[in-house]
């Protein structure tokens, strides 16, 4: 547990990166394709690299918030976004390697598709940070601690599930920065909350209300429950979640009995399970 922001800021930069660029020169691209790479992954890791790609969209949007104006967050988000927009070109250079035909400009293309709706959602939200000042801050950053324990978790499942080594090994390293994001979205928020009640209700008003996964709103949400029923369904999956994301949440201040993510997991695989058996029950046309 750390005592001031400065020390979590302090922590942070003081851990090396796991993608350093012997890792990146030495890693095995050219034996990706010696290894079968199931095809029901490939949506899930186009959706994880556009997601890792759309970071930019959201360090913008935060800079017009106090939460970017905060000297500790801001130094961390610099770092940060260079280190997500990394994971999302590494994603598709394994994609590519891999055999799965990417364009040039997917990122380009990846943020077209980005629905209007969400830009006018964004700036919206923007506006009602900005009346709560830094008492939003708080919310911020345990929304952060949640996608980015999310997003490790997407990670650690999609390499347990794909079974393939060399995208376990890349995983593997992208996962250990995303642990470092873990830890200073999920200590900020802690200090944040610890001593006020207002920014408690808050965050938790508002992520109990809107929490959806990474990604949400970036992407259409068809991609968001084919990304949870792949790598989080079954007990196992659900049981994996609850215990590395929302229980992890639930520590935080003003989180006690708090449900709202498995909760919200568990409601799209129920969807997607009625959906199997609606076009499973339905009738045969001939
Ligand atoms: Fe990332
Ligand atoms: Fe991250």
């Amino acid at each position: 547990m750390f005592e001031t922001e400065r020390d979590v800021l302090a922590w942070y930069e003081s851990q090396p990166r796991a993608l350093t660029k012997e890792f990146l020169d030495d890693f095995k691209w050219k034996e990706i394709d010696n290894y079968e790479l199931n095809k029901a992954f490939i949506p899930v890791l186009i959706y994880m690299r556009d997601v890792e790609s759309f970071t930019q969209v959201y360090y913008d949007e935060l800079l017009r918030t106090p939460t970017g104006k905060d000297p500790v967050i801001r130094r961390f988000m610099d770092r940060w976004s260079e280190e997500e927009n990394q994971h999302g070109e590494l994603l598709n250079r394994f994609l590519l390697e891999a055999g799965v035909a990417t364009t040039e400009k997917w990122e380009e293309e990846a943020r077209q598709q980005i629905p209007i709706r969400y830009t006018m959602e964004s700036r919206l939200t923007c506006w009602v940070t900005n009346l709560f000042g830094r008492h939003f801050t708080g919310t911020h950053m345990a929304w952060g601690a949640i996608n980015e324990m999310t997003t490790l978790q997407g990670y650690r499942r999609l390499w347990k599930l794909a079974e393939h080594p060399i995208l376990e090994e890349l995983l593997r390293a992208v996962a250990q920065e995303e642990a470092l994001h873990s830890r200073f979205y999920w200590s900020i928020a802690q200090l944040k909350l610890k001593d006020s009640n207002l920014s408690q209700r808050i965050a938790r008003k508002v992520i109990d209300q809107f929490w959806a996964p990474v990604g949400t709103g970036t992407k259409p949400p068809k991609d968001v429950d084919y990304l949870i029923k792949t790598l989080f369904s079954g007990e196992e999956g659900v049981e994996h979640f609850d215990r590395t994301v929302n229980k992890r949440a639930e520590q935080l201040p003003g989180f006690d009995n708090f449900t709202t993510t498995t909760d919200r997991v568990k409601s799209i695989l129920q969807s997607s399970l009625q959906e199997l058996g609606e076009s499973e029950n339905a009738p045969v046309k001939v």
